[in-house]
């Protein structure tokens, strides 16, 4: 597999195969990924890995914890202007549509939300923090890490799912994971192998053409 395939092949997989993912193959994609570029080699990222047994155990836990944190960053700015508002709620509906969630469907979008809860029953997961120290440019460099991870798990035939949901859960993540009240959690990714035949893993996201976002002077 090429480059171009990596990327073109890596999308986001919202229901996985219960197959495990050995901690040697994580650690593996962990080295490989540390490859990412960051400003001045500061190499900002700061991972937890869940894996195996864990899982269940993440999971037995959370469910003690309350549900919901505010989270410590802000998701996406108020009131996203254009055209970035209705690429949000075009993916929204394109995702839903799969599964013939209706947009009146409150608790098919609430099932949908909460199956984040449960990595989409991805056996492996990482949380990716960052010291708080740390600005944009470094939190961009986190991007950088994880897309490598992303491309070189679609080379492993493995899938992921970044997942900010986890951003709401925060404290209980730091808890599980031990980690210290110096770093912030940026995201969780699910990793496994996807479920093919879930209709919710049939979406292919949509982009904007390149004279929208790209501009030659
Ligand atoms: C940092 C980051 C966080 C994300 N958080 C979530 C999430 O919490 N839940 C989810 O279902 N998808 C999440 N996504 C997936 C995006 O919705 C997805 O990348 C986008 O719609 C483009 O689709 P694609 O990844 O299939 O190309 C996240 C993606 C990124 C990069």
């Amino acid at each position: 597999m090429n480059v171009s395939e990596a990327v073109d092949k890596r999308k986001s997989v919202r229901k996985f195969r219960p197959d495990p993912v050995s901690d040697e193959t994580m650690r593996s994609l962990l080295e490989d990924a540390s490859r990412a570029p960051s400003g001045g080699n500061v190499q900002p990222w700061r991972i937890y890995v869940v894996n195996g047994e864990s899982i269940p155990r993440m999971k037995d836990f959370l469910a003690t914890q309350p549900p919901l944190d505010a989270p410590e960053y802000e998701i996406y700015p108020q009131g996203l202007t254009e055209p970035y508002r209705t690429n949000r709620f075009t993916i929204g509906e394109q995702m839903y549509a799969t599964m013939g969630i209706e947009r009146e469907d409150k608790e098919g979008r609430r099932r949908q939300f909460a199956a984040n809860n449960d990595f989409f029953d991805a056996p492996a997961a990482l949380f990716c923090f960052v010291d708080r120290q740390m600005g944009p440019p470094q939190w961009s460099d986190l991007g950088m890490f994880l897309q490598t991870f992303m491309l070189l798990a679609v080379e492993r035939g493995l899938s992921t799912c970044a997942q900010e949901y986890w951003s709401v859960r925060h404290k209980a993540v730091s808890a599980f994971v031990g980690a210290p009240d110096n770093e912030m959690l940026f995201c969780g990714m699910a990793i496994g192998y996807a479920d093919e035949s879930a209709p919710i893993n049939s979406l292919r996201s949509e982009r904007m053409p390149l004279q929208q976002w790209a501009t030659f002077v």
